[in-house]
């Protein structure tokens, strides 16, 4: 049962190029940094929403061999191949691997595309079914307590490089009720050998969630809370902080 339809379907095409300055190098030190603070030092990744691959090969080349899920086509075509790295095509609800894991983890938001209650606990569930016992579940999310006060805006954001000039608008709505963002994004991609314009729009749903949720969510799938921290910084989550990590461990 494929809860989500993917939404990186023409945007993965420009996906790398509009993240390009994001520094997964420092991502992936932090992640294993935080694995290897709580005994995962080596060993088998599964990543979940692995998109382009960013994470997993750096991943992999720390030492870890990791298996990427992921529910977008478009995404996986982009992945880079590497030894210690599988890509599959899949998503968290149903996701099943015979192999038992030493970590799950999904990177850059991929928990806050589940925005409803039902895609929340398959996931939780698809996690628990493929970690061993005291395994980890790492993950950032969108914190609720920052999306109220820092409050979602619109953003244009435009990248070039040889080939293509992508700009993308993004509108965000809030559903206060459900703790959801629906950002409406805008996609003008321009061929700068040609000057043909293609525009495309698709809205991505993002839940936030308060440190309390995750404590529930822990609580019902058998997980205990390790730490909570701001991503990359390891700071005390506060008002300002948007993505906000937690270290999960399979009771
Ligand atoms: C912002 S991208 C992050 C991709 C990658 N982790 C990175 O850091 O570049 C979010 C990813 O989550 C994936 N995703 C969304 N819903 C998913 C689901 N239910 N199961 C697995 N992946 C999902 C999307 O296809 C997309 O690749």
């Amino acid at each position: 049962m494929n809860l989500t339809p993917p939404v990186f379907q023409q945007s993965a095409a420009v996906y790398d190029l509009l993240y390009g300055e994001k520094d997964s190098s420092s991502e992936a030190a932090w992640v294993s940094e935080t694995l290897e603070s709580h005994e995962c030092k080596s060993g088998q990744l599964l990543e979940f929403g692995s998109g382009t691959g960013r994470h997993a090969r750096l991943l992999a080349e720390r030492g870890y061999f990791v298996t990427g899920v992921e529910p977008s086509v478009e995404m996986l075509q982009r992945a880079e191949p590497h030894p210690r790295v599988t890509f599959l095509q899949g998503d968290t609800s149903s996701a099943l691997l015979t192999e038992e894991y030493d970590a799950a983890l999904a990177l850059f938001h991929v928990m806050s595309y589940h925005t409803s209650n039902l895609e929340l606990h398959s996931f939780f569930r698809t996690a628990s079914r493929h970690l061993k016992r005291g395994g980890l579940f790492g993950f950032d999310v969108w914190y609720s307590p920052a999306v109220s006060f820092l409050v979602p805006e619109r953003r244009t954001l435009t990248k070039e490089d040889d080939q293509l000039r992508v700009t993308r608008k993004a509108t965000p709505a809030e559903d206060v009720q459900q703790s959801r963002v629906d950002v409406h994004y805008a996609y003008t991609v321009e061929l700068l050998s040609s000057g043909e314009v293609t525009r495309f729009e698709e809205t991505h749903s993002m839940r936030h969630f308060t440190t309390s949720e995750i404590q529930l969510l822990a609580e019902i799938h058998g997980f205990t809370i390790l730490d909570s921290r701001e991503f990359l910084t390891g700071r005390q989550p506060s008002r300002d902080t948007w993505g906000v990590w937690f270290t999960l461990q399979k009771d």
